[in-house]
């Protein structure tokens, strides 16, 4: 299969450009720029882009390839381009120049296209891109063409046909270059002259062969199932690929959403009929272990030790009764296990049934069928196989579930207040049919009560905040315009229906520089 790879400088859009390469038909992965060039050349990529960064190429220390790297590529007949920063390394790799601009140019842009080439094909003469950086070439080498300009850049694109080389100051994979698809499709398509050959259909019937090849005829494979989208796909391909041979474990900790595990249950046992289904009730350890604490980051070690722990020691006793479990399937996708130059804590988080220390005579061999999919991929994959909307549709929900969305330290009353807070405001979204277009939508518990007034009453109650983000890959993330009305009948109702609330705020704070969680 064709592959590109994505040389990441520290950009925060490397993983963009993978997914939009993939979204295109054509398999991507991300490397760090300073890869050994050795591991490319047993690759053999049909293409490579270089992507942008934060870093100037004439600073001492800022990220480079070497020289051999361009010699390999021209060499071997392999396209390269480079993107904002790829764009000025490139250049300077080849003897161009280099300068720190006056005033640095952010936004959207006019550019204009000035020879017909292959990267703009199909495009008008001038096109909107998005631009963002503080350096610009004032010379290009030799060989090299001026494929576009803007009004402040004279060096906007360019290209080296013979050596294969191209460059584009502005980024193609951002939405806010509404040509900028074209642009990838070109580079992969016109000029690496890849095949489309990356699709999800033949993705699924290949993985099941290939999990029922490694697991053989009748080894088990032990998973922890947790409900989310990853762990349930897992689980489904798993299931059709050696039936009841799969054992899921699903760990109730106390800290799940309004009905969460009764949910699970229903969808896994009820609806897909898993056999092996085992359901660990480990609320009340959990909650004694979170008694008091009140530092978020003390709150997650605690929360991922002890998952561990009754994992470790549900999977023990599973494996007395069942001496040919022999694997463990962890639902890792792609962001979790490649490290790029921007780590969102998202993909930083604990997926970590890593650590289990299992008795020597229970080595369990690991199995990521995900391993190489990006969440979006995983979702259709899993509206292909069929699971249920309100699992493969469902927002993203921490590991440490509600326990981040109480400030301060939790107990069963303020969780079950906030249980019941949230499962209002979710029903409330889904009502007005905008569940889907919100990255994530919760409540959250702050421990400080102010006064109200019900009927003839004074009270005395807590506040809950609403947080409703709007987000791509949760690096950014804008809180939603909702319409006010809306806002009020959540409001109206939380506080007429959940005991313990008697204010609702909501929250305008975009990320950066707030966090879209609280803790
Ligand atoms: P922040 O709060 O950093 O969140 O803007 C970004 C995304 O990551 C999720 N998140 C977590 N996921 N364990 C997880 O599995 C965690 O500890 C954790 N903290 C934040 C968050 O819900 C959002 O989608």
């Amino acid at each position: 299969m064709d592959i590109i790879i994505v040389l990441d400088f520290g950009g925060q859009y490397a993983h963009l450009i993978t997914r939009r390469i993939r979204d295109l038909g054509v398999y991507a992965e991300i490397y760090p720029y300073d890869v050994d060039l050795e591991k490319i050349k047993r690759i053999k990529p049909k293409a490579i882009i270089f992507s942008g960064g934060p870093g100037s190429v004439y600073e001492e220390n800022s990220p480079k390839v070497s020289k051999q790297f361009l010699e390999y590529t021209i060499e071997n007949r392999i396209p390269v381009l480079g993107i904002c920063y790829g764009h000025h390394l490139i250049m300077q790799l080849q003897g161009g120049k280099i300068k720190l601009k006056a005033k640095k140019e952010y936004g959207r842009t006019n550019i204009l296209i000035l020879e017909p080439n292959l990267i703009f094909d199909s495009l008008e003469k001038e096109e909107i891109v998005w631009m963002s950086h503080g350096d610009q070439i004032t010379e290009l080498a030799a060989g090299f063409k001026v494929y576009a300009i803007t009004e402040t850049c004279p060096i906007a694109a360019y290209g080296n046909q013979n050596k294969l080389l191209f460059g584009v100051q502005f980024h193609p994979e951002v939405s806010n270059t509404p040509k900028g698809n074209i642009i990838i499709e070109n580079f992969i398509y016109k000029i690496a002259d890849c095949k489309k050959e990356w699709e999800l259909e033949g993705w699924i019937d290949k993985t099941i062969e290939k999990i029922k090849k490694d697991i053989g005829p009748n080894n088990k494979v032990i998973l922890g199932l947790s409900g989310g989208v990853d762990s349930s796909v897992v689980a489904v391909l798993l299931h059709k690929a050696i039936g009841d041979r799969l054992h899921s474990i699903f760990v109730n900790n106390g800290l799940l959403r309004k009905n969460e595990e009764i949910e699970v249950q229903e969808t896994f046992k009820s609806k897909l009929r898993f056999k092996n289904f085992h359901y660990v009730d480990a609320e009340d350890l959990f909650l004694k272990r979170l008694k008091d604490i009140e530092d978020p980051e003390e709150k997650r070690r605690i929360i991922g030790h002890t998952f561990i722990e009754v994992f470790e020691n549900k999977t023990v006793e599973l494996g007395k009764a069942n001496p040919d479990i022999k694997f463990l399937a962890q639902g890792t996708i792609y962001p979790d296990r490649v490290e790029t130059s921007v780590t969102s804590k998202a993909s930083a988080k604990i997926k970590s049934h890593h650590n289990l220390t299992l008795p020597d005579n229970m080595m369990l061999e690991i199995i990521e069928p995900l391993k190489d999919l990006y969440k979006d991929e995983v979702r259709r994959i899993g509206m292909r196989l069929g699971i249920p909307d309100e699992i493969v549709a469902r927002h993203p929900f921490p590991g440490p579930g509600l326990a981040v969305r109480i400030i301060g330290p939790i107990n069963k009353e303020k969780l079950e207040i906030l249980r019941e807070a949230d499962g209002i405001l979710i029903e409330e979204i889904k009502k007005a049919g905008i569940y889907e277009n919100l990255w994530q939508a919760f409540c959250v518990f702050l421990p400080l009560k102010t006064v109200g007034i019900m009927g003839d009453y004074r009270t005395y109650e807590y506040i809950c905040s609403i947080r409703i983000v709007e987000s791509t890959d949760a690096m950014t993330a804008n809180f939603a315009k909702l319409d006010m009305d809306l806002l009020e009948k959540m409001s109206t109702r939380i506080i007429n229906e959940v005991k313990g609330i008697n204010r609702v705020v909501y929250d305008i704070s975009n990320k950066p520089p707030s966090t879209i969680e609280y803790e």
